[in-house]
């Protein structure tokens, strides 16, 4: 008798972006371990190897590709490396992103633009580059992160919110797109809220410096108290994608996943 695989996402094929740290490496290893073959990719060659090794030792089938996601070229090898290695792509996780804290008096016009590069064209270019290939099956899940700070502000973070902003409505406009010509290729976006990943570390460093401080406690502090669940961990935000990447949600696109620990409720 063959094998009996009981994942969520069995059979599945899945490229997660920026998948060498944070909530990519929890997505990746998530739906690995549901039975997906998957692609992770990042600028960090030497995590992100780290990573797959993992995935591979606990049983999983996994690769890693250096990826810059503002790299039109790229992303073509990286799907056509994609379907060379495991035949087809299913599901697309657009994580990679950056963030910065400065007041738009300090923030550079190079400042924006990279961020705007990495967070807004990274998750475009993915998404019509994986749209092609998804195409020829008819069906696929893409899963764009964007961010509680889509629609509540800070005074410290104007680009990455207007970022995230504009990874939401892309992904509802996505979600059309792929919803035409008889596809099902579905676009959802995921709305983390703090979630204890490098980034948020890096994050609660600056601001404990922008107030003259290096004792970090007090903006932890703040920050826990900003969710009525507390922060959260990189696994819950990977259930949310495994979720969205697996048929249980066949009828789910333009939507947006809410992950939060209630962030939202107190704004
Ligand atoms: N952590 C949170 O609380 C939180 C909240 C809301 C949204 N998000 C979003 O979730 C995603 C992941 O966040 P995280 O907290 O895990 O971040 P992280 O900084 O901890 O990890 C991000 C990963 O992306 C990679 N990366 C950065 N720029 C890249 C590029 N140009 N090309 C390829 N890879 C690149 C990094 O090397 C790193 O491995 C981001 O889009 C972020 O904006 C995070």
């Amino acid at each position: 008798m063959g094998k009996v695989n009981m994942g969520r996402v069995s059979n599945k094929v899945a490229i997660v972006t920026g998948a060498a740290a944070g909530l990519g490496a929890a997505i990746a290893t998530m739906l690995a371990r549901e039975g997906a073959r998957v692609v992770l990719t990042d600028l960090d060659q030497k995590r992100g190897s780290l990573v797959a090794d993992q995935i591979v030792g606990a049983g999983g089938e996994a690769m890693f590709l250096e990826h810059e996601v503002s790299d039109e070229r790229r992303w073509l090898e990286v799907v056509d490396k994609t379907l060379g290695q495991f035949g087809k792509l299913d599901v697309l996780v657009n994580n990679a992103g950056v963030q910065f804290v400065k007041r738009i008096s300090d923030t550079t016009l190079e400042d924006w633009r990279r961020l705007f590069q990495v967070n807004v064209e990274g998750v475009f270019l993915g998404t019509r580059t994986a749209m092609s290939a998804m195409r020829q099956n008819g069906s696929g899940s893409i899963i764009n992160l964007s961010s509680t700070m889509d629609r509540v502000v800070s005074v410290n973070d104007a680009a990455y919110c207007a970022s995230k902003a504009a990874v939401t409505h892309f992904t509802k406009a996505a979600a059309l797109d792929g919803a035409t010509d008889g596809n099902r290729i579905r676009v959802n976006s995921i709305h983390p809220g703090l979630i204890e990943t490098p980034m948020v570390e890096r994050e609660i460093l600056d601001l404990a410096r922008l107030r003259g401080d290096v004792n970090t406690d007090a903006v932890r502090a703040k920050w826990d108290a900003l969710c009525p669940l507390g922060m959260g961990k990189p696994e819950d935000i990977a259930y949310g994608a495994l979720y969205l990447a697996s048929d249980e949600s066949k009828l789910v696109t333009g939507s947006e996943l809410v992950i939060d620990g209630g962030h939202l409720l107190k704004r």
